[in-house]
């Protein structure tokens, strides 16, 4: 990697996790080029950009699901070369995928307890389970009944209940791919409601989306990928919206 420290320093000091000049290649295929990125802490930052700009694989290089073929990141203060999920996770870096991944023939608390059941005596404690499920639960505003089937829930709360188990890990940054693709205008608001928490948590959250009322309710900042370039920042609370170019 050949970036100058000071370099780095100047655009990602304040950064809760930065992307800076990732570069991606899937054989000959370069999908991005040099990109630069950073979330702060307690800032809602929007990536946009058309089906295929790279969107995604960014967020898979943010959160350790993929390798950079070149450039850095820069995390909670260290310059890193790439991460792992298990290491993503260390440094509080989750993500909510595009598609919920949730155990949906299982409970709630089985979907937050999954391969980490609380024991005692070296039986599962399903007591403290379910009590847990209600505290995790709650503390994103949901009231759900731990023994309801996940298959039985609505897709916001399937989201909400994915985003309540990333508060185990006492996350820093969250990540959400397309989060509203199969909601409805109502659950938006939900979870708008939500991320505005999460926010004010003083989580870092990076939000990718299509559309661009969205962003304008719900983002601090928007880098806008285009061709697999980073086409800038643009800032709409506070100042203006004129693109500076990292
Ligand atoms: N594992 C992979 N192997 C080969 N090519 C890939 C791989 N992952 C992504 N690509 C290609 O990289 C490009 C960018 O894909 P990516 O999914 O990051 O775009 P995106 O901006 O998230 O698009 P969308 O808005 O459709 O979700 C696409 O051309 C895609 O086909
Ligand atoms: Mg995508």
């Amino acid at each position: 990697m050949s970036l100058a420290p000071s370099a780095a320093a100047e655009t990602v000091v304040p950064a809760a996790l930065a992307a800076l000049a990732i570069s991606k290649s899937f054989g000959r295929t370069r999908v991005l080029d040099r990109v630069n990125f950073e979330v702060r802490r307690g800032e809602v930052h929007a990536l946009v950009g058309e089906n295929g700009a790279g969107k995604t694989t960014l967020l898979r290089i943010l959160t350790g699901r993929e390798q950079p073929s070149d450039g850095g990141l820069l995390v909670a203060g260290k310059m890193l070369p790439s991460l792992t999920p298990t290491l993503a996770q260390t440094y509080g870096i989750a993500i909510v995928p595009q598609h919920v991944e949730l155990a949906e023939h299982l409970s709630v608390a089985d979907n937050i307890y999954l391969n980490r059941w609380p024991t005692r005596r070296g039986l599962v404690d399903v007591a403290a389970m379910r009590r847990e499920a209600g505290r995790i639960t709650a503390r994103v505003g949901l009231e759900l009944d731990p023994d309801r089937l996940v298959s039985d829930l609505s897709y916001v709360e399937k989201q909400m209940l994915e985003i309540s188990r990333l508060y185990e890990f006492d996350p820093r940054v969250i990540v959400l791919d397309e989060p509203t693709a199969a909601l409805s205008v109502k659950e938006i608001r939900v979870l708008f409601r939500l991320i505005k928490q999460l926010k004010s948590a003083g989580i870092a959250v990076i939000y990718v989306s299509h559309y661009l009322s969205e962003i304008a309710s719900i983002s601090d900042r928007v880098t806008v990928l285009r061709e697999g370039q980073g086409g800038g920042v643009l800032s709409h609370r506070g100042r203006d919206y004129r693109a500076h170019h990292p």
